[in-house]
């Protein structure tokens, strides 16, 4: 085993509600605002959030307290975690946590750079009526490219504060805006004539549509990529902790404040489709289920908004705002991912290692700017599969090489045993073979949407 060694350049947390924000804020993000509510809408309404919710704990949770529990024990970045708990042979498993963190950050910029464009354009009263073409002209091509190099340097520039100056500062400001903004906007909602149609098709469980493996595997990787997981996000920002809370408890508080907003995020964009007619009008389904489901959000809530008069505007930005907070905030985990990594491996200051690596994963983001299939095909590739590839490992990692030292770390905080054998059990047991299947399931969509991408 390597001793541990602390980079000056590590950080650490300054408080436990920082930290919670933080990890909070890494979970919440685009995924449960668009893609929660439209893979919600496709997989049998309330039945796929059971089925989700079910994934959460079976998979979620033991995944999430493994990587909290390894990165506090080792107190350094995922990229030596693997590599102190299971031998050099691991090591790839290190650095297939900072790749999936480098891909997903490339295309998660560009529809963050969206979310930044509406919101400024809904507040200069400049989003026209046809936002479909106006989409496909602020959404791709050189805008695009303009607006993600804009977040990427709002994200650069946070990372490069560290840990305390900047991720959990940023938290601390913006998880508590973007909590108020969901409410305020599911309240209003409430408000909407002809959203219990909204609610209804979101709630109402269509439990035909759970037999199909493409959205078991769909619940699977949303739980994935929602509560940031099999990247090793949340293990480095547990390598930031110094105290010894119950890892299990923070891993509960994380996931079902994921869940909430998720849900939530539901109530407010279903009531809005349907208020204004759009759910029957286009049929939800086919609105869905386009080629770019990506712009979905942002062709469907605009015009809805704005035929309540000016201050639809207000409403359109309000959301897009929250959306881009919620962004933000995730980003910064990604690219901390592999920051981290850097500073640990390659003992580079931070700042270099963040304005590089920043430079780098804009760059390879300017694909995904131009063309929508590539940034789809990364999101399922990199966002879906691998995510949950890296889960897998970890699971086996920890629960066949590493359980004894990983449980005794969780003890700290974590006194009751009986629920310290549920966890290893579930991480020998039940995650491996389940996530095994899911993966198969997931080769062949995995394959049509290659194919269709190399297509055309
Ligand atoms: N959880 C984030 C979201 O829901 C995305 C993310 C995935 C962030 C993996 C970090 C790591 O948008």
């Amino acid at each position: 085993m390597e001793a541990p060694s602390a980079s000056p350049d590590r950080g650490a947390w300054g408080t436990r509600l920082g930290f919670i924000l933080a990890a909070v804020g890494s979970a919440v993000g685009l995924g449960n605002m668009w893609r929660f509510s439209y893979v919600a809408a496709e997989g049998g309404g309330a039945a796929f959030v059971l089925l989700y919710l079910v994934f959460v704990a079976l998979i979620g949770l033991p995944v999430m307290t493994s990587e909290l529990v390894v990165g506090r024990m080792t107190q350094v970045s995922p990229v030596k975690a693997v590599r102190q708990l299971g031998g050099s042979r691991w090591a790839p498993l290190g650095w297939l946590f900072v790749f999936c963190g480098f891909g997903i950050l490339s295309y998660y910029s560009v529809i963050a750079g969206w979310t930044m464009r509406f919101a400024f354009d809904a507040l200069r009263g400049a989003i026209p009526q046809d936002t479909a073409t106006y989409f496909n002209e602020v959404g791709t091509n050189m805008p695009a490219v303009i607006t993600h190099v804009l977040f990427m340097a709002i994200t650069v520039i946070i990372v490069l504060r560290g840990v305390k100056k900047g991720l959990e500062r940023t938290a601390l400001i913006l998880m508590p805006m973007l909590f108020v903004l969901l409410v305020g906007l599911a309240i209003w909602a409430t408000t909407l004539s002809g959203g219990g149609a909204g609610y209804a098709y979101y709630l109402k469980p269509r439990l035909s549509e759970l037999l199909d493996t493409a959205i078991i595997t769909d619940a699977a990787g949303q739980a994935f990529f929602s509560l940031s997981l099999g990247m090793g996000a949340l293990m480095t920002y547990a390598s930031y902790l110094k105290n010894k809370t119950n890892l299990g408890r923070e891993a509960v508080t994380i996931a079902a404040t994921d869940f909430g907003v998720a849900f939530i995020a539901g109530l407010v964009v279903f009531p809005i489709i349907f208020h204004f007619g759009l759910g029957e009008a286009i049929g939800l389904g086919g609105v869905l289920n386009t080629d770019n489901t990506v712009g979905t959000l942002f062709i469907t809530i605009p015009p809805a908004l704005q035929s309540l008069g000016s201050g639809g505007n207000i409403i359109v930005a309000a959301f897009f705002i929250m959306l881009f907070f919620a962004a933000l905030t995730s980003a910064i985990s990604l690219l901390e991912v592999v920051v981290a990594a850097i500073i640990d491996s390659w003992q580079w200051p931070r700042a270099r290692a963040a304005v590089t690596f920043g430079i780098l994963i804009t760059l390879a983001g300017i694909p995904s700017a131009y063309n929508l299939n590539i940034l789809t095909f990364a999101d399922k590739l990199v966002g879906t599969f691998l995510l949950m590839v890296g889960g897998l490992c970890t699971a086996i990692l920890v629960g066949y090489r590493a359980l004894p030292q990983v449980e005794q770390e969780l003890s700290i905080g974590m006194e009751n045993a009986n629920l310290r054998r549920v966890w290893s059990t579930m991480v020998k047991f039940v995650v491996p073979p389940v996530l095994f299947v899911v993966l198969f399931f997931a080769v062949k969509p995995l394959w049509v949407a290659f194919k269709a991408l190399i297509g055309g």
